[in-house]
């Protein structure tokens, strides 16, 4: 066993549905690991593909008029499209009407018939069509319904084969308290633990009720259950039958990452159809929750199916791939909603990681012509930035360790805004003016080195992000191709670095939506502020701060000032009573866009008198570059319901 192997595995998709963003998820999951590990040197072998036998498929073709061979063909297809389209770099694909894969499972069957754990008998329960699964009594929902989906249960009997599951029980429940990470998080190890501790059933591994499966060799009124099949493949794809050299090489570093629906298959029963074959079982199998849409659950009645397409279409791969696994600690529950990604794209993306790069490409070039200048004069702020960013590394790899995705992604923003608060901090445009110029040298080459590393580090989850920021940084090749451990800060110095087109712009969703919409033309691309355009005000002390009142207040009313281009009257609702504010955002927004907002309002200023008209408060709003001239707005609002009136500080 070589411990710089490594064989991560998808599970393998049903054919009768279009993908979503639940399948998007693991995949992308796996494929963030395969490339981190890629990096960190280990021989990887990621696989995903297309569960294409059973019940489902055979329905779902009856339904359109097609043999399944049909349309698992047609249907696989679109997997395949969506890996593509989502940067998914797996090894193998593997589809289970392959005669690749027939082979190694009748070969199985055969084997576990042979010595005894195969044995023919009569199966008898409440069965859950959709689901292909019988429900044993005590978990069938109200009324017998099945306890997943909530249909209706069947009453069924027929003749089967079972696998002699009981047997192996204790040898998995010995395996798993040796193995504590053979069931990831330690939540599902526990359930599945308690699991084997009761009482397990052998499985029913055959049916005769349909034709749509891989048939029992010398029993041809029986195909083989669609699990028991499915489970196979990974086994298949790693060379059980055909490469036993390719086979011994990975299977015992393999890794299952699924959705907690189907852990009992992958940790219960694949397990002891391994232990029975005399195969270990793996590594670990990794759990990860359910995506919800905009708080409800997702299905096709309700219309609320994310499609990973449009996502990508809209957003592109890089910023989707970093939302589902920012967003959400892997093995929970989360949330989707485009406002939610929206948000990580404004905030982290093009804020955070785009401004980063920005700002320091623009002082690269206007204050050293491009050219990245060795370290010179250097200060604690450039130590502490450093290592940060060292053990920033040691973090991510801990973080990955445990698949706690969320906390690597952190773990990088966390240097990503350090080095933007080291801007703040070391202001190079002061010492651009009348600083020394060795010290200009330390501030622009410690920014090089922190965005060389980000790079690298956001390399396995925005792989073409990471590219486009290495070329930016005037570097070869890519860094994908780069070993994570030899990473060593300082060598970037004589690189020339290409400024090109913004990161991520930032979307204005409202706005957004319009133009999808087709009600506005399309907006340029909005670009942040560059450092030599930004003003910085001079320092102040919190006293000062507090000095400045500002309360949550509602728009309540817009008028028009006829004589004027650029101001609005509005009146607008403080909750403890009314004001009159003429602001200047005429040019960016229609009256009832204005209409009913909650906005953030400054209510100590001087009152003012502005085309005639007294007004008693300025409304905050942000603006931003749009096509590096014009200049758009977006208002500071709120983001939850908060009572008017209540105080902003
Ligand atoms: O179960 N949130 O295939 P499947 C997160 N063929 N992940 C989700 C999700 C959601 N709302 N919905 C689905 C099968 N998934 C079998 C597997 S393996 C030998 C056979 C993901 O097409 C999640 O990974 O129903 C889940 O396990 C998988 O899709 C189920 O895909
Ligand atoms: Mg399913």
């Amino acid at each position: 066993m070589d411990g710089r192997n490594f064989y991560i595995t998808t599970p393998i998709y049903y054919v009768n549905d279009i993908p979503h963003i639940g399948h998007a998820y693991t995949t992308i999951a796996c494929d963030v690991m395969s490339r981190y590990k890629r990096m960190k040197g280990y021989d990887v072998h990621f696989l995903t593909g297309t569960d294409e036998h059973g019940q489902k498929i055979q329905t779902a073709a009856e339904a359109k008029g097609m043999t399944p061979q049909e349309l698992v063909d047609k249907i696989h297809v679109n997997f395949k499209e969506l890996w593509k389209v989502l940067d998914i770099g797996n090894d193998d694909f593997i589809r289970t009407t392959e005669p690749r894969h027939v082979r190694v499972v009748q070969a199985m069957f055969k084997k576990l018939m042979d010595q005894g754990d195969i044995y023919k008998g009569t199966y008898e329960g409440q069965y859950c069509v959709p689901c292909e699964t019988y429900v044993p009594e005590s978990s069938a929902g109200e009324g017998n319904t099945c306890p997943d989906c909530g249909r209706p249960l069947t009453l069924m009997q027929e003749e089967s084969y079972f696998f002699r599951a009981s047997k192996y029980v204790p040898q998995l429940i010995a395996h798993y308290e040796k193995h504590l990470n053979g069931v990831m998080p330690r939540v599902r190890y526990n359930e599945i633990m308690s699991f084997l501790r009761g009482e397990v059933r052998d499985q029913s591994v055959s049916r005769t009720t349909l034709k749509w499966g891989i048939p029992i060799p010398g029993d041809e009124k029986h195909v083989i259950y669609v699990w028991f099949d499915a489970l196979i493949n990974y086994a298949t794809a790693s060379g059980y039958l055909d490469d036993p050299a390719m086979f011994r090489k990975y299977w015992p570093s393999v890794r299952h990452v699924v959705g907690k629906d189907i852990i009992r298959f992958h940790c219960v029963v694949w397990p002891l159809m391994l232990l029975a074959l005399g195969l270990e079982p793996p590594v670990s199998v990794v759990a990860h929750g359910w995506w919800t849409v905009d708080g409800e659950k997702m299905s096709k009645s309700k219309g609320n199916v994310v499609d990973p397409f449009k996502m990508v279409e809209l957003y592109g791969a890089d910023a989707f791939r970093y939302f589902l696994l920012r967003e959400v600690p892997f093995g929970h529950d989360g949330d989707f909603s485009e406002a939610a990604l929206v948000g990580r794209i404004n905030s982290d993306l093009a804020n955070d990681l785009g401004n980063l790069l920005n700002r320091t490409l623009q002082m690269i070039v206007s204050y050293r012509d491009g050219v990245v200048p060795a370290a010179g004069l250097d200060d604690p702020l450039d130590r502490e930035l450093r290592a940060l960013a060292e053990t920033t590394l040691g973090r991510v790899d801990e973080a990955m360790e445990r698949f706690a995705f969320d906390d690597a992604l952190k773990a990088i923003w966390a240097l990503i805004g350090r080095a933007n608060k080291y801007i703040d901090e070391t202001m190079p445009w002061k010492l651009a003016k009348e600083g020394p110029s060795e010290r200009l040298d330390s501030v622009l080459s410690s920014l090089y080195e922190a965005l060389r590393l980000s790079a690298l580090l956001v390399a396995p989850y925005m792989p073409g992000t990471s590219r486009r920021i290495w070329d930016q940084l005037g570097l070869e090749g890519t860094p994908l191709e780069r070993v994570y451990d030899d990473f060593a800060w300082g060598e970037g110095s004589g690189a020339v670095v290409r400024k090109a087109e913004v990161l991520f712009p930032r979307i204005d969703l409202e706005a957004w939506k319009k133009v999808r919409a087709g009600e506005l033309p399309k907006a340029g691309k909005a670009e942040a502020a560059s450092p030599g355009e930004m003003e910085h005000e001079p320092e102040i002390g919190i006293e000062a701060f507090r000095a400045v009142e500002m309360r949550v207040a509602q728009i309540v009313k817009v008028e028009e000032i006829p004589k004027s281009r650029k101001l609005y009257k509005l009146e607008v609702d403080l909750g403890y009573e009314k004001r009159t504010v003429c602001s200047g955002i005429k040019a960016f927004f229609k009256p009832e866009e204005l209409e009913g907002r909650r906005v953030v309002l400054v209510t100590n200023l001087k009152p003012a008198k502005l085309c005639g008209i007294e007004s008693n408060g300025m409304i905050l709003a942000a603006s931003v570059k749009v096509d590096g001239n014009s200049e758009a707005l977006t208002l500071v609002v709120p983001a939850g319901e908060i009572p008017l009136g209540s105080r902003v500080s």
